[in-house]
């Protein structure tokens, strides 16, 4: 959607401020651990844009809070796995020669969307290590959650995810539906199911400052399924749904315990 898009299905600007009460409205509360995912667009036109939207997030979980959203970079993966496009066979040493090393300052994100970009360039926020699957972070358990952050089964337990699971922090998906549910990640590393594997993935790496390829194992996750299995969650009344912005945009908050919980019961049974 373009912006122009977005300023017609608007029927009035949201702000910081609005942004900040609808999300205590549908109950964000000071000192929140937050895991967001956003769209703004679906939020309709903000004044002051991901900026805004980004500081309401802050206004409502206020100092005592910790903001967090995943700032995951799929190009730092092995070449030889993409997809979405692929790259000619002949492209694939050279990439794994020359992709520079996976650097929590420089490595941009891929699709993780604008408000992700503003909190990343936030000069508080924390980034692990993890080349792919990096998580962010920004007040008082930042450092908690972002080390460490191992290679091997990095939407894991030992991962920033099982840590947001320890806070049971709440999952905020602002705009956007459960296909971008990162912490079902996590469900899917506790949970078996017949297909159930791994894979494995390379990535450039510093490793005491120097660039090296190293290799790690990853869950050969699927998001096929996150939408039922989100709808089936929000049966349960753990959910709660509202509206943010003024474009009929939806925000939905759910406890990650509860949900990761869920999730780890679904799967064995809906993945046969
Ligand atoms: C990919 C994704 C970010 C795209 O959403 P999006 O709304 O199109 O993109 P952004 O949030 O970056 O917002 C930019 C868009 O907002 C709109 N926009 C521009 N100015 C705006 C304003 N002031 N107010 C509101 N919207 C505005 C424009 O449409 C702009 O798109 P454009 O840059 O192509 O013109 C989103 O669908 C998504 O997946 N978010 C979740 C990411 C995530 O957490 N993933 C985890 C996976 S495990």
């Amino acid at each position: 959607m373009s912006e122009r898009e977005v300023i017609a299905a608007t029927s009035g600007p949201a702000t910081r401020s609005s942004l900040a009460a609808d999300l205590r409205a549908l109950g964000v509360t000071p000192g929140d651990v937050l895991v967001v995912h956003t769209s703004m667009s679906a939020l309709g036109w903000v004044v002051g844009g991901a900026q805004a939207v980004l500081l309401a997030l802050l206004d409502a979980i206020g100092p005592d809070g910790t903001l967090t959203m995943p700032s995951h970079s799929a190009d730092r993966s092995e070449p030889s796995r993409w997809s979405n496009p692929p790259v000619p066979e002949a492209w694939w040493p050279v990439i794994r020669d020359e992709v520079p090393a996976f650097d929590p300052a420089l490595t941009p994100m891929s699709s993780m969307g604008g408000v992700a970009e503003v909190l990343l360039h936030h000069p508080g926020t924390m980034r692990s290590a993890h080349p792919t699957v990096s998580h962010m972070a920004l007040g008082p358990a930042a450092a908690h959650l972002v080390e460490p952050h191992p290679f091997d089964r990095g939407m894991g337990d030992e991962s920033p995810l099982g840590r947001l699971y320890e806070l049971d922090a709440k999952v905020l998906l602002l705009g956007v539906g459960h296909a971008n549910n990162t912490s079902l990640h996590l469900a899917e590393h506790r949970a078996e199911w017949p297909s159930k594997h791994w894979i494995r993935q390379g990535s450039a790496v510093l490793l005491d400052g120097r660039r090296c390829w190293v290799e790690y194992d990853e869950l050969d996750g699927d998001t096929d399924d996150f939408e039922p299995l989100g709808e089936a969650f929000a049966a349960t009344g753990l959910e709660q749904v509202g509206p943010v912005g003024h474009a009929g945009g939806r925000a939905r908050l759910m406890p990650m315990r509860a949900l990761v919980d869920f999730a780890t019961m679904w799967f064995p049974t809906h993945r046969a």
